[in-house]
């Protein structure tokens, strides 16, 4: 069913859902799917703000044109450029082919190497404003949040923040479009999944926004993707914050590779020790069995982090490897680290782990341990040493 939803005067979603995709981006798993939000203000001149993935291209224009009934649009702002946005562009541009595309010197670019497009182009600047009848629109570049084109749109007659991808969720929105209409407690691990994995490298750049964001006053913030922010605008923006700072709440979050299951003994007898010292918020994680997106956003909420591998092919197992690297790439701060290893004869997940420290900065809080096979008394004693070293760490630092 199409449909399009006035969320302030003259103000429309005409966004879609995804159900269809399995792997957005082909990478991020969205077991609840995925919403494209896109906006059109209707005022002497008509205006649409982003567009959508191109697989719902044609819900799109219907919705789209459940609100404009025949009238052409005029502007199409472009706050990004990544194509579960962009992906409707030709298709508006076939269809209103007047229209004129608002940008950055950022955009335009990639608007060429993605479809070629390179007229109708108006350029705009950071603070610039644009009047399109009773209302306007003021443009605030917040480049890295999480592209180097992003911008966002501010209407300040009605308080509407157009956000792009920041204060966005995966998830599909069912029903309700607006935070107080959607179950938040369902779709909360799918807000804290987008932001750790598709903005969470992007720390700095997230508070530069935020700062520069500070003083605008906010009734509505329209993201990309997922609820449109009106009562809880305070607790999104106070969970961006407390992300990009890469604050956390005390727990552990336990990822372990094994083949055989002594690795598996290691990390659950940690676990228990460090339940033993009172630590509930204890999250295990076969790296085999569960996408990265999820440890990483297990990360992002809980200080402790323990890793624990098997030895494969003379280094680490592949899919610890996998969880390492995107750690190392994105930059993740501020954890303590503990790691354990496993191997038959001559290792190699040991020193993978030692580099991995190196790099990502993260205080190691114990020796580690490398067991050969099942865990022998001394084993014991060591992983109870590190879950020990750990819970001192988190209790008195
Ligand atoms: Fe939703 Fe960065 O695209």
């Amino acid at each position: 069913m199409n449909r399009s939803i006035e969320i302030k005067k003259n103000i429309y979603w005409i966004g879609v859902n995804d159900r269809r995709t399995h792997i957005f981006e082909n990478y991020w798993p969205i077991p609840k799917g995925v919403a494209y939000n896109s906006y059109v203000i209707v005022d002497e001149k008509v205006v649409v703000v982003d567009t959508v993935e191109r697989s719902k291209m044609d819900d799109y224009l219907e919705n789209l044109d459940t609100v404009l009934q025949g009238r052409p649009v005029d502007y199409l702002i472009i706050n990004h450029m990544e194509p579960d946005h962009s992906g409707a562009i030709k298709a508006l541009l076939c269809h209103y082919p007047e229209l004129t595309i608002i940008g950055n010197s950022k955009t335009f670019p990639m608007l060429q190497n993605f479809y070629g497009v390179n007229t109708h182009l108006q350029e705009v600047k950071d603070g610039e404003t644009l009047s399109i009848g009773q209302y306007s629109l003021n443009f605030y570049m917040v480049p890295m949040l999480h592209w180097p084109e992003t911008m966002v749109t501010y209407l300040p007659e009605e308080q509407v923040l157009f956000s792009g991808d920041a204060f966005g969720a995966f998830g599909t929105l069912d029903g309700g479009i607006f935070d107080d209409q959607v179950d938040l407690d369902y779709l909360e691990e799918e807000i804290s999944r987008y932001y750790s994995n598709i903005v969470g490298k992007y720390g700095i750049p997230t508070q530069n926004a935020l700062k520069k964001l500070g003083g605008v006053p906010l009734q509505m913030i329209c993201a990309t993707h997922g609820p449109i922010w009106r009562t809880y605008i305070n607790d999104i923006i106070a969970r961006y914050d407390k992300w990009s700072k890469y604050e956390t709440d005390e727990g552990v979050v336990i990822a372990f590779s094994s083949m055989y299951g002594h690795t598996e003994q290691m990390a659950d007898a940690i676990a228990g020790f460090l339940a033993e010292k009172g630590i509930k918020k204890i999250r295990i994680h076969d790296t085999s069995k569960t996408h990265p997106s999820y440890i990483i956003n297990d990360i992002f909420r809980y200080k402790g982090v323990i890793l624990g591998s098997c030895a494969y092919n003379g280094g680490i197992f592949p899919t610890m490897e996998t969880l390492l690297s995107e750690l190392e790439a994105m930059g993740v701060k501020n954890h303590y680290l503990g790691y354990f290893a496993n191997k038959t004869w001559g290792g190699g997940a040991l020193p993978r782990f030692k580099a991995f420290a190196e790099k990502i900065k993260w205080e190691v809080v114990a020796e580690p341990n490398e067991t050969m096979g099942s865990m022998k008394p001394t084993d014991w004693e060591q992983c109870k040493a590190i879950a020990d070293a750990m819970v001192e760490k988190l209790r008195n630092h």
